[in-house]
């Protein structure tokens, strides 16, 4: 498969460590996340996934370590989605005026800005929807209008927060394969938070699991299944090896 990027992204966390007081949340974390990569986090209730995210996206303090995001040495744009999408959005603005407001960020050209919003409108099939506001869609729509406004800013490196959690669980797979078309046109690197085990296997190459507090890493598993993916391949013996591995490391949270 050619390359769709000239040069080369990677994410390097290193020995991250962050208390929140007394308490040590995330214990000397390393990883990488490279170019054309979707990472997922995988790990339990309060371990520190959306501490982690947050650091990594410069809006909270690590007491220790080093995070290195470097495009050959440009600064790239990164498309943050919260766990609370909600808080996103203005629910005074349309779905097509919220894409417009992001956009108004980086452009005031309103021809460039009509093109786009049309093509993200259409990429994402909420055309139909775009005088809807958010009130109007249902969960899963919602979620992939604020999928549409994230993309619509064609960012370098996506850190996501669980943006498939919210909803039911067909809703939540109908929006990972809409959004796993969209990545097979761009491979925007991507750090992925869940902790559902399935979204894992259906997204991400690498798998990195987290412990309870104080968290370390306990695994970093490659997902061997081939791309481009569909939902037959969560059917797939590769598949259900996998959840194996995960489920190996990841029930001792249970007990
Ligand atoms: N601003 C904060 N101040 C103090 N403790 C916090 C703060 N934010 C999160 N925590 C605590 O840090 C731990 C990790 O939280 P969080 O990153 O939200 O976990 P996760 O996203 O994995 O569920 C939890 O025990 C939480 O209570
Ligand atoms: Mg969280």
């Amino acid at each position: 498969m050619p390359r769709t990027y000239f040069c080369q992204f990677m994410l390097k966390v290193n020995n991250l460590t962050k208390y929140f007081g007394n308490q040590l949340i995330l214990d000397n974390l390393s990883f990488t996340v490279e170019d054309s990569e979707i990472v997922a986090l995988v790990g339990p209730n309060g371990c520190g996934k959306t501490t982690l995210i947050k650091i990594i996206a410069g809006l909270e303090e690590k007491n220790q370590g080093v995070i290195n995001i470097d495009k050959a040495n440009k600064k790239i744009t990164t498309g943050l989605i919260f766990q609370n999408y909600r808080d996103q959005i203005l629910p005074w603005k349309t779905v097509a005026q919220n894409i417009n407001f992001s956009l108004s960020l980086h452009t005031e050209n309103w021809l460039e800005k009509r093109y786009k919003i049309n093509s993200i409108l259409r990429q994402t099939q909420l055309y139909p929807y775009r005088y809807k506001y958010f009130y109007e869609l249902s969960g899963g729509m919602a979620q992939l209008a604020v999928f549409a406004k994230t993309i619509a800013l064609n960012p370098g490196f996506y850190l996501f927060d669980e943006p498939f959690s919210a909803i039911d669980y067909h809703s939540s797979l109908k929006l990972q394969k809409q959004f796993l078309d969209l990545w097979e046109k761009t491979k925007t690197p991507t750090l992925l938070v869940t902790h559902n085990i399935d979204e894992t296997i259906f997204l991400a190459d690498k798998i990195i699991i987290l412990s309870n507090l104080p968290t370390k890493i306990i695994s970093i598993i490659n997902n061997p299944i081939p791309r481009p993916r569909d939902f037959s391949c969560l059917g797939s013996n590769q598949a259900h090896e996998l959840k194996k591995q995960i489920l190996s490391y990841t029930t001792g949270f249970l007990v």
